[in-house]
């Protein structure tokens, strides 16, 4: 599969440098893990990949242009649900599609399959005060998933959750991309998250953060905590890591 996004950056703010050189590629429709402790530059990183905010020096290119939100098609799914109070369920899926100015019949039988998708029926008319953390977190895939994104960035969007939402919630982002199959990069610190959801995880190394390692993950799906695959993976991303 080609390679649809090509990251080379370096980034200092005054005196920190974040990332010196850092350099990847992700594959078009690869599910993609970052992974990496905590103040090591993952949001940073986020932030860099939306083209909202312009690097030191290098950039972030997708299918060979500098990626810009005006040209390519970004969604996003951060840690605090980035829903509008004012707009029910089923209006807030639909601000991606709104924005692209899809047809109203075509915007009309993508809403409804990405609410199905999701398990929000019933709840369309529903304001966001109304529904849960989780049921959040699904409207805001749902809205990433609806639109043809050239790339879906989530930045620990689980974080918030409790562990058994968070669990029920990778089970169905991994549906919906094995479904409609996107090209996502997913930010976490969890080691488990990583290995159960990704087809690569790369992990970055403490600021200035370089890539530590690079692994394509071959346990089957659907995964199982308990396969010797799984458990070994985590035995050499944990060695690689050091204490978390
Ligand atoms: N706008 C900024 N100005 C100055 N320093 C910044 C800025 N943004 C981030 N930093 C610094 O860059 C480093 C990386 O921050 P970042 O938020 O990317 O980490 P992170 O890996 O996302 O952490 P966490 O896992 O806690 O979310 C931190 O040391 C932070 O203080
Ligand atoms: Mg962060």
């Amino acid at each position: 599969m080609k390679n649809k996004i090509q990251v080379a950056v370096t980034q200092r703010f005054n005196g920190l440098t974040v990332f010196d050189r850092l350099q990847f590629s992700v594959r078009e429709n690869e599910f993609l893990c970052v992974l990496g402790k905590s103040g090591c530059g993952k949001t940073t990183l986020a932030n860099l990949m939306t083209g909202l905010v312009p690097a030191t020096q290098g950039g972030v290119t997708i299918d060979g242009e500098p990626v810009n939100p005006k040209r390519h098609e970004l969604a996003f799914v951060f840690q605090e649900p980035s829903l509008w109070p004012w707009r029910n369920v089923r209006d807030n899926v639909n601000i991606g599609l709104e924005i692209k100015q899809v047809p109203r019949d075509e915007a009309g039988r993508r809403l409804d399959e990405m609410i199905e998708l999701v398990g929000l029926q019933g709840f369309e008319n529903y304001y966001p005060y109304q529904i849960s953390g989780g049921m959040k977190q699904r409207v805001a895939i749902a809205r990433a998933f609806a639109v043809d994104a050239d790339l879906i960035l989530m930045d620990e969007p689980f974080a918030a959750l409790d562990a058994q939402t968070r669990q029920a919630m990778q089970a169905e982002v991994l549906r919906i991309w094995e479904r409609l199959k996107h090209t996502v990069v997913f930010i976490t610190h969890s080691l488990e998250e990583a290995i159960y959801l990704a087809e690569r995880i790369i992990v970055l190394s403490d600021k200035p953060a370089t890539i530590k390692g690079d692994f394509v993950v071959e346990v089957p799906r659907p995964r199982d905590f308990a396969h010797p695959g799984f458990i070994e993976l985590r035995k050499r991303l944990g060695e690689l890591i050091g204490v978390w």
